[in-house]
């Protein structure tokens, strides 16, 4: 049970973030393969609350639709300017007024918040009956956040921001996460009463604080044990080691259900993606997006798997793969590429220096060399020769190949589509195969060889090759 009251959650992510130097909104920059906000909105909805509002400003156009995929059901807030968190609150509740309940606050860049942070935060604010409770943390250099100022009891009485607070203050360790649980009727009526005469002349929604201890409330703090969670990118390097650290978490929270990670440091996990126990990953490794890999199999090393399945036991060898599904007991690699619609069948098999593209290649059959497989149906058991390329492109349209079920193609075959090689068919090496072949016909397009003996004396006299010619036929 994470809210017992009527749950609001406001998400503030209308500010500039003009130190990631980007076109791109802050909150929409991504790690592990989701935006910043995309993971706060994740945590948010896994506590079901009654309603999200997310404040959005600066770069709106961008921001709000990206929310709105991401949680169609969520309100946007806007706030023309952006004058201070307490204004930005204030939007939110004018947007969407709540005087009941228990509204959580929190900002759109931390990507590494957890959902039970989150509702620990509320339980502990909803056992306590306070007006206010602050997630804080404490940190070895507090600079820029807001000091949590407590009185000789110990309880919060105020938080100070940096360029407000006394050189004393500026000592505190104990800083505000800018995530708070507030009771929504205090926290209703006090947003009119934040006042913007500070160093910064906004209006700062920490003077909430104030204004409950002023009013004989109760505040008090939650402190986060991972300050990890409670830390926003504001620039690139700060985005990089917020990647880093989530990347180690989802790694090490694999490792926990049983996958093998040969090195941890050089493999990274999307958020989204699922793996089986007893999968291996080898170094070098990237699972992405949508990617979803079962049992036995293995993975790496120095692979890139995008929105990609692999089935059990199948083994992906320096592979980069994009939208594609490996059947089960399947073996790819190593230097292959997989591009989008690639669905190798059960224990088949597309090898090194292979690309494929939309091609559906059956069970159990291989394309083991250097091949180029586009807009092609490979039937069940069939061996493509070596270097064969599916040409599925007449330089204005793209056209489809089928090739049967335990056919035999030789080396170096160019399928100029559409076209359709039957059943249990061959073709010889080097045959360009521009008409479709029956079942069971052998399919041969090269001429006969001509030898013209003695070529190399007679066109090349003097050279190593004609001397090499000439001395083999001493012997
Ligand atoms: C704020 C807190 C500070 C806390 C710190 C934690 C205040 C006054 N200070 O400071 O105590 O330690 O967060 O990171 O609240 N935003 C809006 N509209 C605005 C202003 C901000 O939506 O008008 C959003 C920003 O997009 C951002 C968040 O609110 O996500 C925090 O704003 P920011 O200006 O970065 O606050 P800090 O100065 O860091
Ligand atoms: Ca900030």
């Amino acid at each position: 049970m994470t809210s017992q009251n009527e749950l609001t959650v406001v998400v503030l992510a209308a500010g500039g973030g003009t130190r990631m130097k980007s076109r791109t909104p802050k909150v929409l920059h991504a790690v592990a393969g989701r935006s910043m906000i995309g993971h706060v909105l994740a945590a948010v909805r896994a506590l079901s609350p009654a309603r999200v509002v997310t404040v959005v400003g600066h770069q709106r156009e961008l921001v709000g639709p990206h929310v709105t995929s991401l949680l169609p059901e969520a309100v946007l807030a806007v706030q023309e300017e952006q004058l201070g968190t307490g204004h930005a609150v204030a939007a939110a509740l004018s947007a969407a007024p709540v005087d009941t309940g228990t509204v959580l606050v929190a900002y759109g860049d931390t990507p590494l918040l957890q959902s039970s942070t989150l509702s620990s935060l509320v339980a502990d604010h909803e056992a306590s009956g306070r007006a206010v409770t602050i997630l804080t943390g404490v940190v070895t250099t507090p600079r820029g956040y807001g000091r949590i100022v407590r009185g000789v009891a110990g309880d919060v009485t105020a938080i100070v921001e940096e360029k407000d607070a006394s050189e004393e203050q500026r000592g505190i360790t104990e800083v505000n996460s800018g995530i708070y649980a507030f009771s929504a009727s205090f926290l209703a009526a006090a947003v009119g009463r934040i006042g913007n005469d500070n160093a910064s002349g906004e209006f700062y929604l920490t003077d909430a604080v104030a204004l409950a201890v002023g009013d004989g409330l109760t505040v008090g703090a939650l402190v986060v044990e991972d300050v990890a969670e409670i830390e926003g990118a504001n620039d690139r390097a700060q985005l990089a080691a917020l990647g880093r650290a989530l990347n180690t978490r989802i790694v090490d929270g694999w490792m926990r259900e049983g996958v093998t990670v040969v090195d941890p440091l050089t493999t990274w996990i999307d958020a989204e993606v699922e793996l089986a126990p007893d999968v291996t990953v080898l170094p070098g490794v990237q699972l992405q997006g949508a990617t979803r890999v079962e049992a036995d199999a293995v993975i790496g090393p120095d692979s890139t798997l995008k929105d990609t399945e692999v089935g059990e036991g199948a083994s992906v060898v320096r592979t980069h793969a994009n939208l594609a599904v490996i059947g089960a007991g399947a073996e790819v690699g190593p230097f292959t590429y997989l591009r989008p619609g690639t669905v190798l069948g059960a224990r088949g098999k597309i090898g090194g220096f292979v690309e494929t593209k939309n091609a559906t290649i059956g069970e159990g059959a291989k394309v083991p060399h250097l091949s180029y497989v586009g807009d092609a149906e490979i039937g069940e058991g069939t061996n493509i020769g070596a270097g064969t390329i599916f040409a599925n492109y007449d330089g204005v349209e793209k056209h489809h190949t089928v090739v049967g079920r335990h056919a035999r193609t030789g080396s170096n075959n160019t399928f100029v589509a559409p076209v359709t090689i039957g059943d249990g068919a061959s073709t010889g090496g080097g045959t360009v195969v521009r008409e479709d072949v029956p079942p069971g016909a052998l399919a041969v397009s090269a001429g006969p060889l001509r030898v013209i003996e003695g070529w190399a004396s007679a066109k090349r006299p003097g050279t190593k090759q004609a001397d090499a010619a000439e001395a083999a036929s001493d012997r």
